[in-house]
């Protein structure tokens, strides 16, 4: 017991020391080494449609994992230990062609551990039909807060099912950062910034596990259900390779990892708050926090962490969606607007 005191207290020392002379610019995963599926997961389900690939000769690595969505069964892998903030993250290849109806994700998630009062952090990937983008949904709960959905979407400047791209969630006490190849997407204060409010218990606070999965998800993924999974294009095969567990596992696994970026330091520096504008106002489709039919006492009120202004709002409908998007869906394929869409709901 005292043994184990005193290892915390020198690894908190040794946290706090790293952290005043580390920069706070935290996801880039350079110098973080990934993890081999062995060391990092284990499967989850659908064990038949995973494959993990060693390279011949050196079998040193097993650092890709594909998990494949056919008529029998979806797949998915979970990591050994729930984790007590950290950085996570993986590069993604996507499946190609006709995708609807097939959700990717990646995400935390102590649902198992606290089923009425879970946090989570979504990276979910929505598959559409050929021709057309997967889209991007980033969400957080916190303390079983289902009830108010805090999804984003995106379109990716990139088609992720031509080659790997990076995803990566930071979570720490003060922030969750989504970030896209290296560039933050959002940010989610804790206790909100330039006067907007606390998440109170809606932030994740509890230590949770990583998951990576891909499923079924016809009954809403594509145009809320329209578009249901076409298993004669399958099968859906979703690539995930460099896998980053930097964090302190929660449940006796050890903090060794924590050598590059800091978790108390993990908020994005000012010299990235540019580059996450800028890949804000392209690619964001939709965002709770101009969503002013769902959450009708303006959305600061109901979601106190946002942080909104003007010109921005400028930019969405009423209904959290982006003008410039729609007009281009409008323009470009007469697709439907985008809905509301989540892990939860698929449950
Ligand atoms: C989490 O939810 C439970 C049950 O609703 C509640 O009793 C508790 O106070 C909440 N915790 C926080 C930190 O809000």
């Amino acid at each position: 017991m005292a043994a184990s005191v005193t290892t915390t207290l020198l690894l908190l020392a040794a946290t706090m020391s790293a952290a005043v002379s580390c920069v706070a610019a935290a996801f880039v995963d350079a110098g973080v080494p990934a993890v081999s599926f062995s060391s990092g997961f284990t499967m989850l389900f659908g064990e038949a449609n995973m494959a993990r690939s060693f390279s011949s000769g050196s079998g040193a690595d097993d650092e890709l994992i594909s998990i494949t969505l056919d008529r029998r069964s979806g797949s998915g892998f979970i990591s050994k230990h729930y984790y007590h903030h950290g950085h996570f993250s993986a590069d993604i290849k996507l499946p190609s062609g006709h995708t609807a109806g097939v959700v990717v994700a990646f995400y935390l998630s102590n649902a198992d551990a606290f089923p009425d009062t879970h946090d989570e952090l979504d990276f979910e990937f929505l598959g559409d039909r050929a021709g057309r983008p997967w889209r991007l949904q980033t969400n957080v709960y916190g303390n079983g807060s289902t009830s108010r959905g805090r999804e984003e979407r995106y379109l990716l400047p990139f088609d992720p099912a031509a080659a790997a791209h990076n995803f990566a969630v930071s979570w720490s006490p003060r922030a969750v950062v989504f970030s896209v190849d290296g560039v933050p997407i959002r940010e989610v204060l804790r206790h909100g910034s330039n006067g907007n409010g606390d998440m109170g218990g809606d932030y994740p606070s509890k230590p949770m596990a990583v998951y990576a999965t891909i499923w079924d998800g016809s009954t809403w993924a594509t145009e809320n259900g329209k578009y249901k999974v076409g298993y004669e294009h399958g099968p859906f095969t979703a690539q995930f390779s460099r896998l980053v567990l930097h964090g302190c596992a929660a449940d006796g696994g050890g903090c060794a990892a924590m050598a590059g970026p800091e978790t108390e330091t993990m908020t994005v520096a000012p010299w990235e708050r540019a580059a996450m504008r800028r890949w804000r106002r392209r690619q964001t489709l939709y965002t709770v926090c101009y969503d002013e039919d769902r959450y009708p006492a303006a959305a600061g009120k109901a979601l106190p962490e946002c942080e909104t202004n003007a010109a921005e709002r400028r930019m969405f409908e009423r209904w959290g969606e982006s003008k410039r998007l729609r007009q281009l869906q409008l323009q470009g394929q007469g697709q439907a607007p985008p809905l509301l869409v989540s892990l939860q709901q698929a449950d």
